[in-house]
């Protein structure tokens, strides 16, 4: 068990690759894509996160249901497959049904006993919504947090003081855990205490912080 530090009082949760798995899509996309599903996933993905960047960079937030929808274009160029109307639609619904990874409900049952839990997440509202309702999850969580409140993403610090106007804590008396690398950096910078879910033995980011923990499940987390 990792321990989390006596006075973390909440502990705010990243969506996509850390409670909800994005692997999962890779049925829906096999179905359109056969053997290229895992290839197109990867780009997607890849592609989906770069914008984000890009549109905070730029100024031009909009909707991540929108930004996921433009990063699918860009794969679907990228490896020459073509995506019809409907095709498009049912994978970007795919988003909004994600499956959770098996250690999350029965984590958030037990630690909702002793924290505040939260999920803070680029998705928007109808889009993050849609995922904890469709696993399950909304029982668990005191809040479901959504970066369309300030139309900037993650790694933005408007976006990380969600957390802390939500739940009225100091910065260092919240967790954040995300699988993504780039996430926990910018929650660490933020303030937060972070916890690294290296669910795949990925590798760090060299931005000069490290996480407070890492785990390689959720199930390790108490
Ligand atoms: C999120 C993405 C970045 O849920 O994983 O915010």
């Amino acid at each position: 068990m990792a321990s989390l530090p006596a006075h973390i009082k909440a502990i705010v949760f990243d969506a996509y690759g850390t409670l909800l798995s994005i692997d999962t899509l890779n049925t829906r996309l096999e179905k359109h894509f056969g053997d290229q599903a895992k290839a197109i996933n990867q780009v997607w993905r890849q592609k989906q996160l770069a914008y984000t960047w890009l549109r905070g960079l730029m100024r031009e937030y909009k909707a991540f249901s929108i930004v996921t929808e433009e990063a699918l274009l860009f794969a679907g160029n990228h490896l020459k497959v073509s995506l019809s109307r409907e095709t498009i639609i049912d994978l970007v619904r795919g988003y909004f049904e994600l499956q959770a990874y098996e250690d999350v409900q029965p984590t958030l049952e037990r630690l909702q006993e002793t924290h505040s839990l939260a999920v803070l997440s680029n998705a928007d509202p109808v889009m993050l919504t849609a995922a904890m309702t469709h696993n399950q999850l909304s029982p668990y969580l005191d809040a479901v947090l959504s970066v369309d409140t300030v139309r900037q993403f993650k790694p933005s610090p408007a976006v990380y003081q969600l957390a802390v106007d939500r739940f009225q804590l100091p910065a260092e008396e919240i967790a954040f855990v995300s699988a993504n690398t780039w996430d926990i950096t910018g929650a660490a910078a933020f303030g937060f205490r972070t916890v690294w879910l290296n669910r795949f033995g990925k590798t760090m980011d060299t931005l000069g912080y490290s996480p407070t923990l890492s785990i390689q499940s959720l199930s390790e987390l108490g």
